[in-house]
C-alpha cells in the first residue's frame, strides 16, 4: 500500500511550490509519488455545472454546494490513487463568507485515510506578500491578525483529523529565502 500523504496550507502559502520541489527531488532519488490537486478535481466539477469560472469563486458558494464538490472529489481521488504514493494538495480550511469550512470532514477523511497532513506555513506578513505578488489569482486580501487566525484554526482542525485517522502531523516552514529548508523537511517525511 502506498502512502497518503495531505499537504495543507493557507492561500498563497507556498503548497504548490514545496510539493513541486520535493517531487522533483524525490524523482532523482527513484521514489515515485503521484502529486493531485484536490481544488482542480471540485473545480472540474464545478465548471460543468456552471457554477464558476474560475477557482477561487469556489470558496464562495454556498456551503452545501462546496460540501457536495468536496464529497465529489474526495471519491475521485481515492478511485484514482490505489496503491501508489500519493501527494493530495490541499486546505485543512477553507475561509467562505460563513466562516472556517473543514477542508477534510468525516467524509473526505473515509475516503482519503492520509498517514500524513503536513501543514505548510510561514510569517503572515510573507503570505500577505506573496499573495500581493500573484497575479493569477484571485486571492482573499486580509491583514496580518486574518492570515495568524487562519494559521491556528488549520492547527487545531488537524488535531482532530489525526483522531479521526490515527495520521501524524507535520509542521513544514516555507519562508522568505529558505524554500530549499522547507523542502528538505517535506522530502523527509515523503521519503
Ligand atoms: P487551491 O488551488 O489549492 O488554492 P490555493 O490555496 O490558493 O493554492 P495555491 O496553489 O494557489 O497556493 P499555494 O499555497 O500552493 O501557493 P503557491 O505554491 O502557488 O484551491 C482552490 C480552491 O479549491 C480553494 O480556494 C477551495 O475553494 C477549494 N478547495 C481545495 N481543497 C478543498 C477542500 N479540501 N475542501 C473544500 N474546498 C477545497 O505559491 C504562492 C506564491 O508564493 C508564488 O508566487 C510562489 O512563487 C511564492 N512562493 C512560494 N514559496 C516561496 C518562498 N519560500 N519564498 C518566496 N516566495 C515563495
Amino acid at each position: 500500500m502506498g502512502k497518503k500523504v495531505v499537504v495543507t496550507g493557507v492561500p498563497g502559502v507556498g503548497k504548490t511550490t514545496v510539493i513541486n520541489g520535493a517531487m522533483e527531488r524525490l524523482a532523482a532519488e527513484g521514489v515515485a509519488y503521484k502529486a493531485v490537486n484536490f481544488g482542480t478535481f471540485m473545480f472540474e466539477v464545478a465548471k460543468k455545472e456552471n457554477l464558476v469560472s474560475d477557482r477561487d469563486e469556489m470558496r464562495k458558494l454556498e456551503k452545501d454546494v462546496q460540501k457536495r464538490l468536496q464529497q465529489a472529489a474526495a471519491s475521485g481521488i481515492a478511485a484514482m490513487s490505489g496503491d501508489a504514493n500519493i501527494i493530495i494538495d490541499t486546505h485543512s480550511s477553507v475561509k467562505t463568507p460563513t466562516g472556517f469550512l473543514a477542508g477534510l470532514p468525516e467524509w473526505v477523511l473515509r475516503e482519503l485515510m492520509p498517514d500524513i497532513v503536513v501543514l505548510v506555513e510561514t510569517d503572515p506578513d510573507q503570505i500577505l506578500m506573496r499573495r500581493l505578488g500573484d497575479a493569477s489569482r484571485a486571492r482573499d486580501m486580509e491583514g496580518y491578525r486574518a492570515i495568524a487566525e487562519h494559521q491556528e484554526f488549520n492547527r487545531a482542525v488537524s488535531a482532530a483529523y489525526a483522531m479521526y485517522t490515527g495520521c501524524t502531523i507535520k509542521i513544514v516552514r516555507n519562508e522568505n529565502f529558505l524554500l530549499e529548508q522547507g523542502i528538505d523537511d517535506l522530502v523527509s517525511v515523503l521519503r
